[in-house]
């Protein structure tokens, strides 16, 4: 059974009262666990609509006629509560955005320590684990820096570590490199390797740059909504 699989998701934004945008127009898509895999196509095509609905963060369209479906790591997460997706998302999915979107006001390690709060951990755990995390993206020495004293590269480095500190399964990353210059993307393709070789998280990128293409081990192209001309993992 693949890790991630999806079939049939279609997302139709509503502008005004007449006008509709098709976002996603039938994603069919499957992935194994411990792969990486990097999702490509032209500005517009979905491909951040595809994040949000595999992060959990909105629904598919429900078309009784037609289901979407979609299951991740062995759940069928189109018939979650909205409890229950907020808890799998919390305790087994990692985010990385292109914007960083650190919070200002925290230190480097408050920031890390986020999530592991958030999925129930006490504080002097979650500060542990942020440490630890801090580690990994080779950051110890910053942990009591705000963003705002950190380089782009080092604050993304910060975002992935407050990623991982967590553990999760999946790691889900919308255009990380898209604010980096080539030695701070060279930098952060070296450390989600890192997690998926080491440790087997299965990671999805969206990107446009094709050297990030080149780092994974699979590319999807997108296109108006759909997943285009590749074979299932
Ligand atoms: N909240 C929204 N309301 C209305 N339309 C939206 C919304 N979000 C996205 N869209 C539209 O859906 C389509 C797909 O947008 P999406 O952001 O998924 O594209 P993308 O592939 O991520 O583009 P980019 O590479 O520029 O980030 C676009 O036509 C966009 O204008
Ligand atoms: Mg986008």
């Amino acid at each position: 059974m693949p890790f991630l699989e999806a079939t049939n998701l279609h997302k139709t934004y509503r502008l005004g009262r007449s006008n509709k945008v098709y976002a996603l127009r039938g994603v069919d898509m499957s992935i194994e666990s411990g792969e990486m895999v990097a999702i490509m196509g032209p500005s517009g095509c979905g491909k951040s609509t595809l994040m949000h609905i595999l992060g959990l963060l909105h629904g598919p369209d429900q078309d009784q006629d037609a289901p979407a479906t979609l299951s991740i790591n062995g759940n069928d997460v189109t018939g979650m509560s909205d409890k229950e997706r907020t808890k799998m998302r919390a305790s087994s999915m990692g985010f990385v955005f292109q914007s960083f979107n650190l919070v200002p006001t925290l230190t480097a390690a408050e920031n890390v320590a986020l999530p592991a709060v958030y999925s129930g951990r006490k504080r002097s755990e979650a500060r542990e684990a942020a440490t630890e995390a801090l580690e990994w993206v080779g950051l110890s020495e910053w942990a009591d820096h705000r963003p705002m004293e950190l380089s782009g590269g080092q604050q993304q480095r910060v975002a992935i570590a407050r990623a991982q500190v967590t553990k999760p399964d999946l790691l889900l990353a919308d255009e990380p490199t898209g604010n980096l210059d080539s030695a701070s993307t060279t930098e952060l393709l070296d450390l989600l390797q890192r997690f998926n070789q080491e440790q087997g998280q299965t990671i999805v990128i969206v990107t446009h740059d094709a050297v990030v293409g080149d780092a994974c081990g699979r590319v999807l192209s997108m296109l108006d909504g759909e997943i285009v001309g590749t074979p299932a993992a």
